[in-house]
């Protein structure tokens, strides 16, 4: 069944695991959107591997590893990320790279720095020129891998580009760019790369057609969704599942199951509006517990309990079939757990309401209503089968499930792959 992971939350869900543990299982494993702002951590023979533009698949060397066309890719990054896996042992010759993905070029870093340490837009991105890139996409100005290919087409390009860049700085009181250094590292790169560089939207219809499985692999989560999360605190591309299509090239039809990733509680990292976010010394602990820091940034993430009227969000707009929740464990010593089912708008007295209102503007109005659960007090950790879980992880569970209207597949109950529990009809 070609599955589509998707993060339901604002990220850092764990899909790297998720995907990590399915991804044997499939021919194809596809990036479609984001780029180097992504972080998915999985352990690799032992040992933790961050992965920030590389699909999952590399790990299976009979798996097609794709990075399709609606990826935004920083050539130099992805090198090096190259170079690391080759470190691992993996030939990484199961990797094809789009001609048509959008380059991630020096001013878009830049300007993503003068922005964030300006006063106009303070979004707390990650500083890796995400937004800029894909501005120039929608601005119809954007160069792409295919133009990495052919140095005198990059030369010219980016030299038009500069001169607009330049001015832009200019205006912001920042010195104009010297780019040759970087040019040039960009064109070796491009010819590092060259081997990978294809076609990725025939390779993926060619697979489809071929009845290959097929996974495709979200980054970010839906409330960071350009269109329908939080914004404009959100990144700038398409985190739902609308990214799939845009950002490959294949249909709906090619999609059969939806599976989204939640942890059993909530994180954000960056600025941005978060109703159940816990300041408090209790929400320390549970970022110490959950080991709550960017797999890409090292920032310490903001915690919070669940949010349902969040997740029933998710799960609508990206018709979700399934959930993968993660980090059960987390929560086993707590004698009692709450999840918000609800929103109070302006104080006390106002309306009361169970749907995601989106912009930041109006989240920022709501306070969650809680339910409390009974905490199962137990450690998860050894469990291999559904039906040896505690009474109370159960009624949690269909809690959530009545909630979101989403069954609850699989448990995430420690950091290892066979830490997993499946959950059969
Ligand atoms: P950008 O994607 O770097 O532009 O950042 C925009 C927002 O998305 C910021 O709040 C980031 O912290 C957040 N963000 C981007 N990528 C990730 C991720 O992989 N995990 C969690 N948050 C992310």
């Amino acid at each position: 069944m070609n599955t589509v992971v998707l993060g339901l939350q604002w990220g850092d869900e764990g899909k790297g695991k998720a995907i990590d543990y399915l991804a044997g299982r499939f021919d194809v494993v596809t990036r479609f959107q984001g780029g180097h702002n992504a972080g998915h951590t999985v352990y690799y023979q032992g040992r933790k591997v961050v992965l920030h533009v590389l699909p999952s698949g590399i790990f299976y060397p009979d798996c097609l590893a794709v990075i399709a066309s609606g990826v935004v890719v920083q050539p130099l990054q992805l090198v090096e990320e190259i170079r690391n896996a080759r470190e691992l042992g993996l030939t990484l010759r199961n990797l094809a790279l789009s001609e048509n993905a959008p380059l991630i070029l020096p001013f878009h870093q830049q300007l993503d720095v003068v922005f964030e340490d300006s006063r106009y837009q303070r979004i707390g991105t990650t500083r890796r020129g995400i937004g800029p890139a894909y501005e120039d996409v929608v601005g119809r100005r954007a160069l792409f891998v295919g133009d990495l290919l052919r140095e005198t087409v990059f030369r010219g390009k980016i030299a038009v580009l500069a001169e607009y860049y330049n001015r832009l700085f200019a205006a912001y009181g920042h010195p104009a760019m010297e780019l040759e250094d970087d040019v040039r590292r960009y064109l070796e790169a491009g010819e590092f790369l060259r081997p990978h560089v294809t076609d990725t939207t025939r390779l993926l219809q060619e697979s489809w057609r071929a009845k290959k499985k097929i996974l495709f692999e979200g980054a970010q989560g839906s409330l960071l969704d350009i269109h329908l999360g939080t914004y404009p605190f959100v990144t700038s591309s398409n985190t739902t599942i609308a990214g799939v299509f845009s950002g490959t090239g294949l249909s709906p039809k090619a999609v059969d199951r939806v599976l989204g990733i939640s942890k059993a509680y909530a994180t954000r990292v960056g600025e941005g509006p978060f109703p159940t976010e816990l300041k408090d010394d209790f929400g320390a602990r549970l970022r110490t517990l959950g080991n709550e820091f960017g797999a890409t940034t090292g920032r310490p993430r903001r915690v919070g309990w669940l949010d349902l009227v969040a997740l029933r969000h998710a799960v609508q707009v990206n018709g979700v079939d399934d959930i993968f929740l993660t980090k059960l464990d987390v929560l086993d010593d707590l004698p009692e757990i709450r999840v918000a089912i609800a929103y109070e708008v302006d104080g006390e007295r106002s309306e009361r309401r169970d749907t995601f209102p989106c912009h930041a503007e109006a989240l920022e109005r709501v306070t969650p209503v809680y339910q409390a659960l009974p905490g199962w007090q137990k450690k998860l950790g050894a469990i291999e089968r559904a039906r040896d879980l505690p009474k109370a992880v159960r009624a949690y569970l269909d809690f959530i499930e009545e909630f979101a209207g989403a069954r609850i597949r699989y448990l995430g109950v420690g950091g290892e792959r066979r830490q997993t529990i499946e959950i059969a009809d």
